[in-house]
């Protein structure tokens, strides 16, 4: 096969911003090895993301403060080993990218020593120069705001965000910056629904929602709360499709195509 034919059905950063021009929602849900990401990859979903979260549902710390580079590497190259179609997206984790060049060097073993297609960092406007040069260097790069899990020791809860007027302007304004310093993408986590559907609108980027109502273009979720797997309590945002669905495969397809009708999420995984 020629390696055009080969990359033909690819999930690309321009996909995602064509079936946001077209009205068309999209997926995204965590993987961490190869058997699930080949199964996640199989069902549909369009973009598959080693998130840092591996630092609480797979290595069983209490915060994915812990995570490193190589965690994040390693569970990279299990993941992208067998994807064929989805978008693999790498996590920068904790202070792996606290200024330009840490970020460079990072995201750079992650997409050539990982195979990952893309980055995703949390932060506010203080990582703008970050987005700004990975971007640059062309490196597709998803942002992250609202709550920001790696802020916990700050933060003390994981809570909403956002809620305050000035937040929520604040978020916004934050979204339109990360835009213009060339993020491709930027994942929206806990935040009211009013918030999110007027972020969305306001962007030409995509928006993935988790714990931010339908109105993004995009849902993720952690595939571990999906199949109802966690240990500990199930997000309000997250919902169990295993247990309607009997099997693995079927969940997964389930929670594609829910996002992709509209279905999920219902109002009562989402916040006021
Ligand atoms: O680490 C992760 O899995 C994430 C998603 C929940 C967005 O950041």
């Amino acid at each position: 096969m020629s390696a055009t034919a080969k990359n033909s059905n690819k999930v690309t950063v321009a996909t995602l911003k064509k079936f946001k021009q077209q009205g068309d929602k999209f997926t995204m849900l965590t993987a961490y090895d190869a058997s699930f990401a080949q199964i996640v990859d199989q069902s549909g979903v369009d973009v598959i993301l080693v998130g840092d979260s591996l630092g609480m549902v797979v290595q069983g710390h209490d915060s994915t403060i812990p995570v490193t580079v190589d965690h994040i590497l390693y569970h990279t190259q299990c993941v992208s080993r067998v994807v064929e179609r989805a978008l693999v997206i790498a996590d920068l984790p904790f202070m792996s990218f606290s200024d330009t060049s840490r970020a460079l060097d990072n995201a750079t073993r992650l997409m050539q020593e990982g195979g990952a297609r893309a980055i995703k960092l949390e932060g506010g406007g203080h990582v703008i120069p970050v987005v700004e040069i990975l971007a640059k260097h062309g490196i597709p790069v998803c942002a992250h705001l609202g709550l920001q899990p790696q802020y916990i020791n700050k933060l003390g809860s994981y809570r909403v965000q956002g809620r305050l007027e000035e937040e929520g302007a604040r978020m916004l304004d934050e979204a339109k910056a990360m835009q213009d310093a060339g993020a491709d993408m930027l994942v929206l986590e806990c935040i009211p629904s009013k918030l999110a559907k007027e972020i969305s609108q306001s962007l030409t980027i995509p928006t993935i929602g988790i714990g931010a109502g339908v109105d993004c273009d995009a849902q993720v979720l952690v595939l571990y709360d999906v199949l109802g797997i966690s240990f500990g309590r199930i997000p309000k945002f997250s919902k169990n499709f295993l247990t309607e669905a009997g099997s693995i495969e079927a969940a997964i397809k389930s929670y594609d195509s829910n996002v992709k009708q509209g279905k999920f999420p219902a109002s009562e995984h989402s916040f006021d």
